[in-house]
């Protein structure tokens, strides 16, 4: 069964290299991982006055992040933190309180530059968030992914053969299989609640 991913893209630019990122991963695991980019451009501002009323964009953005089975941001980082484009689009999805559509959702962060320390900052930034939000965020392997610019990628915006690739392949396994785990273990673990409420009628 393929799981549905929502992917957070923290750069607007046509040809944003985590974008690519994002999309060599897809296309290493599209048997298992079914990904939408879910677009965060056209998000008003976050502002707790048009919770009662919210905007279309922020409704519809809320729905696509809400029916998937887990997240994966992939971002640049600027200025050493997150783009706010970014934060935008997880404090509407954090909101209205108690009503997040990131609770208890796997996620994964990438983050890509072409600078040496991979967008460090902000990738921890999103996970300090992540932790708020109570999404269990996969550890390992990190991924800050240093020196990536458009020669990475071929004509196609393909990641060309090489280590980044082999990174990457990484990368898309250990997501899915920690989707997997994430979902199979909540799913055990409500077959013992039924199993244990079962046993108890019957005692
Ligand atoms: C406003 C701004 C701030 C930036 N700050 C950083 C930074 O702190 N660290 C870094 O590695 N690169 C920084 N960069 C360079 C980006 O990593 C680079 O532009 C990258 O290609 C952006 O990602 P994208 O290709 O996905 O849009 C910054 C770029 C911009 C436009």
């Amino acid at each position: 069964m393929a799981y549905k991913i929502a992917i957070i893209v923290g750069s607007l630019r046509e040809g944003s290299i985590n974008r690519k990122v994002a999309r060599s991963i897809c296309a290493l695991r599209d048997d298992n991982l079914d990904c939408s980019m879910i677009e965060i451009g056209d998000l008003p501002l976050y502002n707790q006055d048009l919770d009662s009323d919210p905007p279309e964009p922020w409704t519809r953005f809320r729905h696509k992040v809400g029916e998937a089975d887990g997240v994966l941001f992939c971002s640049p980082e600027y200025n050493r933190g997150i783009p706010g484009v970014l934060k935008n689009a997880i404090d509407v999805g954090s909101r209205p309180y108690g009503k997040s559509v990131f609770d208890k959702k796997p996620a994964a962060i990438v983050t890509a530059s072409p600078g040496g320390i991979g967008g460090f900052g902000a990738n921890h930034q999103i996970r300090q968030a992540g932790v708020f939000l109570n999404m269990p965020m996969m550890q390992q392997p990190e991924a800050y992914l240093g020196h990536v610019t458009d020669d990475s990628f071929d004509a196609d915006g393909r990641l060309k053969e090489g280590p980044l690739k082999g990174l990457i392949e990484v990368l898309a396994h250990a997501f899915h299989d920690w989707v997997h785990m994430i979902h199979e273990s909540r799913r055990l673990l409500a077959e013992d609640s039924a199993h244990a409420a079962r046993a108890r009628e019957h005692v």
